[in-house]
């Protein structure tokens, strides 16, 4: 039984370790738990596919950002359990700002949301005026309040084609998004300087020599992957549009060049194809294509953070109303 005064120190603790630290019952069934207290709060766990696979398992919805984000917006939930990033779960409540949404650890951060602090940005931006701004859906509540339209890597290039093509453009904070985007749209585009950890941190002269091992197979990746990986690709597209390339696609094997979370809803997909991991760096020890920040949230904290509803996400007033507008935007085009 958790009393009101370790309750209390347990939230204060929450501002420095991110996440709600409380004992759990010893041999409690977390995911019978879960689900019953879910259904008790009409409360709803949406996931990203680099949640981890138990995490996945047990989400109302496991999709990549444009989905999650359209299922925040029209969730008829009370409470928005967010098992994904910081950003996520602010977008989900600029876009749905009269309920509650939580995020089981508050460090779930980004490198591409942090690469784009707002005085900078607004620096950068400054000095390029007349020019309309295209951000990605990584990035905060704040660079979102700044920009005119959001895009993820679902539907980046219908954002850009729905542009007049006179119009400068400014694409903020991936920059190695951008550049794909620049070679697929011919838009000379102003871009920010950010990059994602994950996807800098696949080996091209590693992926290549697996290639030559496996010549059948087709290189899929994600847009946030530098050039020189993207040049060897057989396939481009978001989390969810590598899911499907792989279902439809009569190939049997598939390098996968992004966060290995993905694999396990692929492998639930496409039980009979084999599904390779891009190599990362050269220390083969190494889980780099892991998501440090995206592996933060555990089974036991999205229980303790649906229970205490805690940690919650705010967006000031004055910021939700703002990055409202470019994501509604985001979202209108998509419809398209
Ligand atoms: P998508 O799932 O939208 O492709 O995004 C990938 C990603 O890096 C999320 O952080
Ligand atoms: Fe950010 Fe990259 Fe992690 Fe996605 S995979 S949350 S872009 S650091």
């Amino acid at each position: 039984m958790i009393t009101e005064t370790i309750l209390e120190k347990a939230t204060d603790k929450l501002q420095f370790e991110g996440f709600l630290k409380l004992p759990i019952e010893k041999g409690l069934d977390l995911v019978h738990e879960i689900n019953r207290i879910k259904k008790e709060k009409n409360a709803v766990i949406l996931a990203h596919y680099y949640q981890r696979p138990e995490i996945q398992d047990i989400a109302d919805f496991v999709g990549d950002s444009l989905g999650l984000s359209q299922q925040a917006a029209q969730t008829k939930a009370d409470l928005i359990v967010f098992a994904g990033v910081h950003f996520m779960g602010e977008t989900a409540k600029i876009l749905s700002p009269q309920k509650k949404v939580v995020l089981p650890d508050l460090k779930a951060g980004c490198s591409l949301s942090e690469s784009a602090p707002p005085d900078l940005f607004k620096r950068f931006l400054d000095k390029h005026p007349h020019h309309i701004v295209v951000t990605y859906i990584n990035c905060t509540a704040e660079i979102k309040a700044m920009s005119d339209i959001i895009c993820t890597s679902a539907n980046a290039e219908k954002i850009i084609n729905s542009i007049p093509k006179t119009q400068p453009i400014i694409f903020a904070p991936d920059k190695n998004l951008g550049n794909y985007l620049i070679h697929k749209t011919g838009r000379d585009m102003v871009l920010w300087e950010g990059a994602c950890i994950v996807h800098e941190a696949f080996a091209i002269d590693k992926l290549l020599e697996l290639h030559k091992q496996h010549p059948h197979a087709k290189i899929i990746a994600h847009p946030e992957s530098e050039t020189h990986l993207l040049k060897v690709a057989h396939y481009i597209g978001s989390t969810t549009g590598m899911i499907n390339f792989v279902k439809n696609d009569p190939c049997s094997e598939f390098i996968i060049a992004t966060e290995a979370g993905i694999l396990h809803q692929m492998a639930k997909e496409v039980p009979t194809k084999s599904l390779i991991p891009a190599p990362s760096h050269e220390d083969n020890t190494c889980a780099c294509s892991e998501c440090a920040f995206m592996r933060l949230n555990t089974l036991e904290k999205l229980y303790l953070c649906l229970k205490y509803e805690l940690p919650e996400i705010n967006v000031p007033e004055e910021i939700q109303k703002k990055a409202l507008i470019p994501i509604q935007r985001m979202l209108e085009i998509s419809k398209k």
